[in-house]
């Protein structure tokens, strides 16, 4: 019986129900858009975070040694042993906390022109340059092709 009811009123006014239906799914599709465009942003850093493993790879190892012997070598000297920058050396960081070591290199020193180094490493790879510093960082590696 309702649903013999129901006809009627469905004929009654038949564009009025097909436009607020579709005007609803359109409303539905912007927002899961919406939600879609979001949730890349969102994860896009973490996605890439995730990607970065805790101890580098080969390739990438040489690619960070070489980075902090000729990004941060133009302040902190070519030797590491300071510039502009303060020496990098394994004396002068050894009672230095590692933590904040691989804070300053991924965060930067705000007031000073220490730079966050945050855009080009994640942070397992600025925690593990704040290691092999204090350790004596590495030599560059014969140049590959
Ligand atoms: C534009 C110049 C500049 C560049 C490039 C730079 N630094 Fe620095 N860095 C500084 C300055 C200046 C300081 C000292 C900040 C202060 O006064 O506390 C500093 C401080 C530091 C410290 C803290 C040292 C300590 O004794 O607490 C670390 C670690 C460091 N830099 C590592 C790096 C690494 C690694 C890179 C490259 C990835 C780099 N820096 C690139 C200028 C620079």
């Amino acid at each position: 019986m309702s649903a013999a009811q129901g006809r009627p009123k469905q004929a009654r006014a038949p564009s009025g129900g097909q436009r607020s239906t579709r005007s609803g799914k359109r409303g539905g599709s912007c927002c899961v858009r919406t939600v879609a465009v979001l949730s890349a942003l969102l994860l896009g850093p973490v996605t890439a975070l995730a990607q970065a493993p805790a101890v580098p790879e080969a390739a990438r190892e040489r690619a960070l040694v070489r980075m902090v012997r000729q990004d941060c070598g133009s302040c902190h000297g070519m030797r590491l042993t300071g510039g502009l920058g303060p020496a990098l050396t394994r004396e002068a960081l050894a009672d230095v906390p590692l933590e904040s070591l691989a804070a300053v290199i991924y965060h930067g020193r705000p007031g000073t022109p220490m730079p966050p180094w945050k855009a080009m490493l994640s942070e397992p790879e600025a925690r593990w340059i704040a290691q092999r510093l204090q350790q004596g960082f590495p030599e560059e590696m014969a140049k590959a092709p």
